[in-house]
């Protein structure tokens, strides 16, 4: 099976910890939305998309990337994020990526990994930030186990 992560990491490289992570479990690359082709996207058996949370949503450069990819029959994908907040049923911004990979024809995997992320953005900035240490040492080893969960699921 090939694996490969995309990842978008601007704030802190919170996400890409947990990418890097996730990668070593699966022996997969992780690389940039700049950095992948649309011929890698298509030989890959199962992709990553994560990226830090900005105003609610993934990093556009990823959220363009999966738009631009036309609507074929593809292989399997999932979702991974850190964030500031707790994703909450009101801020279902994980839901929205799946449910665009799953319009692009990807099988996205139900579970998605999500944890909290160090974060200096707006006023908690000048105070050190919020979740300073996170992802943390316990984030990390649950992304593996995600991850080993994930390559279970793929049979
Ligand atoms: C411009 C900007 C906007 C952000 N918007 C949100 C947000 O809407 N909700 C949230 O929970 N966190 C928000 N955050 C916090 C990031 O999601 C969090 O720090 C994340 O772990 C950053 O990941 P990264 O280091 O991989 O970029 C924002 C951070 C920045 C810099």
């Amino acid at each position: 099976m090939s694996a490969m992560l995309i990842c978008a990491s601007t704030h802190h490289g919170n996400t890409r910890k947990v990418a890097d992570r996730i990668g070593g479990v699966l022996g997969a690359a992780v690389v940039t939305p700049a950095e992948v082709t649309a011929e890698q996207i298509d030989a890959a058996d199962l992709i990553g998309f994560g990226s830090g949370v900005y105003w609610m949503y993934f990093d556009p450069a990823l959220v363009e990337l999966v738009r631009s990819l036309p609507v074929r029959q593809r292989g399997a994908a999932f979702v991974y994020a850190t964030s500031g907040l707790p994703e909450t049923p009101l801020r279902r911004y994980t839901r929205s990526l799946a449910d665009l990979l799953g319009g692009r024809g990807f099988r996205v995997d139900p579970e998605v990994y999500h944890c909290r992320g160090w974060d200096t953005m707006g006023p908690f900035g000048l105070v050190g930030g919020m979740n300073r240490g996170r992802p943390s040492d316990a984030d990390l080893a649950a992304a593996e186990d995600y991850a080993r969960r994930l390559l279970a699921r793929q049979g």
